[in-house]
C-alpha cells in the first residue's frame, strides 16, 4: 500500500494524514474484493524495516491501527471478513498486541474474505522463522514443510501482487509466496487506488499467460507427447 506520504505531501499535510486516508482506501479495497468474490487480500501495512522512519510517523502508524481496529473490527465481523495479523509481534507494544488479538478473535469464525494484514512483517523474517521452528521442532525442511510454517501458511499462494506508487520492486513482501505471482506495478498512489483501479489489476492479470514452468503448448493443452520407443 505505497504512497501515502507522498499522497500526503502533495497536499501540504502530514505523512501521518496520508496513512489515515490509506485505511479508507484499504476498506473501500476489501469490500471490493468480497464482491468480486476474491478469497483472500494480504497487505503490506507495517515492514520490519519501517521502524526506521521518523518517531512520530511510526507512533502515528501504531496509534493508526489501535484506532482502526477499534473502528473497523465490529464491521468486519458483520461482513464476514476473517482477520489474521502476520508478523513479528515482539516487538509490539502489549497494547498494539493485545488489540490484534482481538481482532483476530472476534473475526475467527468468520467465513467470507480472509484479510491478512502484514505488520512488523518482513519476507525473509517469515522464511528464517519457518526454518528456526522446523528446526526446533526436529522436522524435515523441505518446501511443503516450510510453506507451511510460514507465516502465511494458512492461505494459499497469490496469484497476483499488486504494489501502488511507482516503485517497482517487491521490498521483502512475500518473498516465498510470490515465486510464480503475476506481479502489477501502478503509479497510482495507494489513497487513490478505487475499485477502477483494482478493475484494471484484475483485467491485466486476466491477460496474463501463467506457465509455472512449462511452454506456452504444454499451458494451451496442445502438448505432444514423446513418441514411445518402439
Ligand atoms: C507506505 O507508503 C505505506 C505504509 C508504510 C503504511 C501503510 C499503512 C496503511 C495504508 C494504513 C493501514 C494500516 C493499518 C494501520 C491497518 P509510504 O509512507 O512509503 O508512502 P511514500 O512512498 O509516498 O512515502
Amino acid at each position: 500500500m505505497d504512497g501515502n506520504g507522498r499522497w500526503a505531501t502533495r497536499r501540504l499535510l502530514p505523512r501521518v494524514a496520508g496513512h489515515k486516508v490509506g485505511v479508507d482506501s484499504l476498506r473501500r479495497c476489501v469490500r471490493a474484493c468480497a464482491a468480486r468474490g476474491i478469497a483472500v487480500l494480504t497487505v503490506f501495512a507495517f515492514s520490519s524495516e519501517n521502524w526506521n522512519r521518523p518517531q512520530d510517523e511510526v507512533s502515528g502508524l501504531m496509534d493508526l491501527l489501535a484506532m482502526a481496529l477499534a473502528r473497523e473490527v465490529p464491521q468486519l465481523v458483520k461482513d464476514g471478513v476473517q482477520l489474521h495479523f502476520v508478523g513479528e509481534r515482539e516487538g509490539l507494544s502489549p497494547s498494539v498486541r493485545g488489540g490484534l488479538a482481538q481482532g483476530e478473535r472476534a473475526t475467527a469464525h468468520n467465513t467470507g474474505l480472509i484479510l491478512n494484514v502484514c505488520f512488523n512483517y518482513g519476507g525473509r523474517w517469515d522464511i528464517a522463522q519457518a526454518a528456526r521452528r522446523l528446526a526446533a521442532a526436529g522436522t524435515e525442511i523441505n518446501e511443503d514443510s516450510l510453506s507451511q510454517a510460514m507465516a502465511l501458511g494458512h492461505v494459499p499462494d497469490p496469484d497476483l501482487v499488486i504494489r501502488t506508487g511507482g516503485e517497482q520492486r517487491i521490498s521483502n513482501f512475500m518473498l516465498w509466496q510470490s515465486a510464480y505471482s503475476e506481479l502489477y506495478f501502478t503509479d497510482t498512489l495507494w489513497p487513490d487506488f478505487d475499485e477502477a483501479s483494482l478493475d484494471q489489476a484484475i483485467a491485466a492479470f486476466a491477460g496474463r499467460e501463467r506457465r509455472f514452468g512449462k511452454t506456452s503448448a504444454q499451458v494451451a493443452g496442445g502438448e505432444q507427447r514423446r513418441p514411445q520407443a518402439a
